[in-house]
């Protein structure tokens, strides 16, 4: 007999035929009654073990978490809620588990306790829902970015150069830490480090990515990202994956576009494919709102969410409008905003979040922000003060997607980058791109996690990737 997974053997007729399923058990009742559970959907097999038919010896050890081979034919389900279950005829233990000992109960675990044992929150129907679902979104941005004849390039993870110019990277050095060579001036001397320079881990593929773009026309990057900025919020990872898309011949209306069409096919496919786990998911966070107070809950369920994100436009505004729609806000004017409120400020996630959840109701792409609080290569606009930047804020979340129209005249990038400190050396074979052909192009890069955060309802960060990296913690 061939192993049939559970998702699909749910599906077949209970018409006697025999098959083979392998799974963990979940609960044991009377003695008689397995819940089986493979990993392939949240619903469980029923496995009926019928009394007298097997040894006690054998009976003793199907307990919580245990594995088993079952065999067995495929009858009508006696109970409610289930077409079909098992009447098994022969049980192997694969593995045996000391329920006493197994520190998933049959109970509802909080998200925080979970987080403790995360090696094994992957068998709870909550972390089971958000993986499945996290594999659904990868798939579906591959098929994509596949369908619109984008080329998937491999960016590399250490890299000698700073991205985004803001400094926040892991060091990569395989020099001694007790005494690493130095120069005279006291400086570490990285000549004979294992590059015979310093380098780090990639906090975006962007750079290389042009590289791409201006060959290719066309190509967008997967993977991941690391960042040594000290955030601890539930937003924030220090190893998080990007999908970064960039493209020659493009410019910021063109970047927003595709920005937009890319979140909305993302999200059809999670739920055209991911039906049975989105539900889950759905009224978990109903459950989870009732212990809430009425004015911190949210107006839609989940899935009315998504389905009003694919079918409603994506709000556009300038910069300069959001401050304006901040600076009339009741909010403002009540004092309620913890920081300042001006042209020129850094947004904070309190009034991205206004503007999204209060004022807009909707994803919202802001564009043409200050030069001076954005990264060194994003093309400057004809007033001198505000660049080709366009960031995607979404409901709950926050920023979303970061992206801009590129600086392509080489005399404003190399001015950029002095008045920002970028090394023009290091960087030297970005500016080729410049040199040698140089066209408009763009791209935005879209936070995977905060993705799957916006998708599945979950609200930390920590809880949409398997193996969470963050400021004083980093387990496995
Ligand atoms: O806005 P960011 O820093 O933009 C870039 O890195 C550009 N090079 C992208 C590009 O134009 N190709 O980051 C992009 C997105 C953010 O909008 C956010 O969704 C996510 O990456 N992000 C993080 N996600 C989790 N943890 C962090 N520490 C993150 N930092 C950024
Ligand atoms: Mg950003």
């Amino acid at each position: 007999n061939k192993r049939v997974k559970i998702k699909e053997l749910l599906t077949m007729q209970p018409d006697g035929q025999e098959v083979t399923v392998m799974g963990w058990v979940r609960t044991f009742r009377n003695n008689q009654f397995i819940a089986l559970n493979d990993g392939s959907t949240n619903t469980n097999l029923q496995v009926v073990a019928g009394l007298g038919e097997f040894d006690d010896s054998l009976l003793k050890r199907i307990t919580t978490s245990a594995s088993l081979k079952v065999t067995g034919t495929v009858i009508p389900s006696q109970g409610k809620g289930q077409k079909l279950e098992i009447k098994a005829t022969a049980i192997e233990i694969l593995g045996d588990s000391d329920a006493e000992k197994y520190p998933l109960q049959p109970k509802k675990h909080s998200l925080e306790f979970l987080r403790e044992i995360a090696h094994l929150r992957f068998r709870t129907n909550t972390f089971a829902a958000v993986f499945r679902i996290r594999h659904s979104l990868a798939f579906a941005i591959h098929k994509f970015y596949h369908e619109k004849g984008f080329l998937y390039l491999h960016t590399p993870i250490v890299t000698a150069s700073d991205a985004e110019g803001a400094g926040e990277m892991f060091r990569v050095t395989t020099l001694p830490f007790d005494n690493p060579p130095r120069n005279e001036d006291g400086s570490i001397n990285f000549k004979d480090d294992f590059f015979g320079k310093s380098t780090n881990l990639t906090v975006s593929g962007q750079l290389e990515g042009e590289l791409g773009a201006t060959a290719f026309g066309e190509i967008y990057t997967f993977g991941p990202t690391f960042r040594a900025e000290n955030s601890n919020t539930a937003r924030h990872l220090a190893e998080f994956w990007m999908i970064e898309p960039e493209m020659a011949f493009c410019d910021l209306e063109d970047n927003m576009n595709l920005a937009e069409e890319f979140i909305k096919y993302i999200i059809r496919f999670a739920m055209d494919n991911n039906r049975e786990d989105l539900e889950f998911l759905a009224s978990r966070l109903a459950e989870e709102e009732k212990q809430l107070p009425a004015d911190k809950r949210s107006e839609m369920g989940l899935i009315e969410k998504l389905e009003f994100v694919v079918n409603n436009n994506f709000e556009r505004i300038t910069y300069t409008e959001a401050i304006d729609i901040l600076l009339q806000s009741p909010a403002y004017k009540k004092k309620k905003f913890q920081y300042e409120v001006k042209w020129g400020i850094d947004m904070q996630s309190e009034h991205e979040r206004y503007l999204v959840e209060k004022h807009f109701k909707k994803p919202v792409i802001v564009i043409n922000y200050p030069k001076d609080i954005k990264a060194f290569y994003m093309r400057l606009n004809d007033d001198g003060k505000t660049v080709a930047a366009m960031d995607i804020l979404a409901p709950g979340i926050g920023e979303i997607v970061g992206g801009s129209q590129r600086e392509e005249r080489i005399e404003n990038l190399e001015k950029r980058m002095k008045e920002m400190h970028v090394p023009a050396d290091d960087l030297w074979w970005y500016l080729d791109t410049r040199r040698f052909g140089t066209v408009p192009h763009a791209g935005f890069g879209l936070g995977f996690e905060r993705m799957v955060l916006f998708v599945t309802g979950m609200t930390n960060i920590r809880d949409v990737i398997a193996f969470p990296r963050t400021p004083k913690s980093a387990e496995f």
